[in-house]
């Protein structure tokens, strides 16, 4: 039998769940309590009101929230890009073809090596909220090391994602044909049991709207459920792509027409930002704004990468959103906990409601305001992932 804890003396409790609480989105509830029993969460309301339960923790008047659901990362990689960013911040421009340096460093690594560094980036976001990641391979393009890329996320997560199309393999520079060809015939076969997802980076300099859609709808034929790399770089065909192909989400968005905005009004296709690879290739920012006041749906996520974006920092995503793209803090939090589940069709996650995975983040704070209030500072005090006190 489980046994039951009560975390009670919360100043202000996000549950997501607008039924709940203040009929915001947010579904805000002060003077909250949350029983939490084995791995789900069992009652959620007001302090005063909550059941008898085995153990009870008194958080002192602090805010909680769900945990972080962060759905895009790249953490299967070995070496770093330490010169490249000192480049950029000296005026060079980001291109998709950096991605060959960690190719080099990744083909190169061990099986060890690469696992010792998605555990020390997992146990990083985990410090900071994230309780929840999907992570993908991309950094092998070829069949033994993208399909060893999966193996190693796979211990670690149930949000896998195979991304044989990151770029054209080096190997196949002359003949990028052969490359889709091998990303949707032998590639695919050794790689859809270790993932549940399929990507691709629809961009100039990667693949092409054709040949992302081919690959796609080869992913789609074994099982594996899309998601794109869209409009990140320039204007371009992922987003429209991602919505005729129901991809579960749009990522990057930054540079969309008013066609791409109305496309993903209409569909079901989460449209998530990452203001981390703006903030760290000097890029314009995507207009959450723009979309929110349009409809859609938006998820915030790290896209922790050793090239584009190289931070486990959902808080720090969350600030640079509200501050430069136009967000709420309510509508960041939101997207950085219930988007991002949404951005992988998931209910029992980013939402504290009964039924729920008792997945919790806990602020020394009296709001979920002072993560963009308090941008940089360590405001995640405790974490609970599935029941458990991890930090
Ligand atoms: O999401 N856009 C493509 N992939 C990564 C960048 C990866 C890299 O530069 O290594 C991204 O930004
Ligand atoms: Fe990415």
């Amino acid at each position: 039998m489980s046994s039951s804890t009560v975390i009670t003396n919360i100043a202000s409790l996000v549950t997501n769940d607008p039924s709940l609480g203040d009929t915001s989105p947010l579904g805000l509830i002060r003077d909250a309590a949350v029983v939490v029993d084995g791995d789900r969460v069992a009652w959620i309301g007001e302090s005063s009101k909550a059941p008898a339960t085995d153990n009870r923790v008194d958080v002192g008047g602090r805010a909680v929230i769900p945990g972080f659901v962060d759905s895009h990362s790249h953490l299967v990689f070995a070496g770093d890009r330490t010169e490249e960013f000192n480049a950029r911040m000296s005026g060079r421009g980001y291109s998709a073809g950096g991605i060959r340096t960690t190719v080099a460093a990744t083909r190169a690594a061990t099986d060890a090596e690469l696992e010792a560094g998605l555990v020390r980036y997992l146990a990083e976001a985990l410090r900071q909220g994230t309780t929840t990641f999907e992570t993908k391979s991309g950094y092998g393009l070829t069949v033994q090391d993208e399909a060893r890329a999966l193996r190693i996320a796979s211990a670690h997560t149930d949000e896998v994602t195979y991304l044989g199309a990151h770029i054209v393999s080096p190997d196949y520079a002359d003949d990028p044909a052969a490359y889709v060809a091998l990303v949707t015939g032998e590639m695919l076969d050794a790689c859809a049991p270790h993932a549940r997802w399929i990507d691709v980076f629809c961009e100039k300099g990667a693949f092409d709207g054709d040949q992302a859609r081919a690959i796609l709808t080869a992913g789609k034929a074994k099982g594996l459920h899309p998601r794109i790399h869209a409009n990140q770089l320039s204007y371009g065909p992922g987003v429209q792509l991602a919505v005729e192909l129901d991809a579960a989400s749009a990522d990057h968005c930054t540079h969309l027409t008013d066609a791409d905005v109305d496309a993903l009004a209409a569909g079901r296709t989460v449209a998530t930002l990452l203001p981390g690879a703006e903030f760290s290739t000097r890029a314009q920012w995507p207009d959450a704004r723009r979309l929110l006041d349009a409809g859609v749906t938006v998820a915030l996520s790290t896209d922790c990468n050793p090239g584009s974006s190289f931070t486990s920092s959902v808080p720090f995503c969350i600030a640079l959103a509200v501050r430069d793209m136009g967000m709420t803090p309510d509508e960041a939090v939101w997207s950085a906990t219930a988007g991002g589940a949404q951005a992988l069709r998931r209910t029992d996650i980013g939402r504290l409601t009964p039924g729920a995975y008792a997945d919790l983040a806990l602020l020394d704070a009296p709001s979920h305001v002072h993560l963009a209030y308090r941008p940089g500072v360590p405001l995640v005090t405790g974490v609970w992932r599935r029941g458990v006190r991890v930090v």
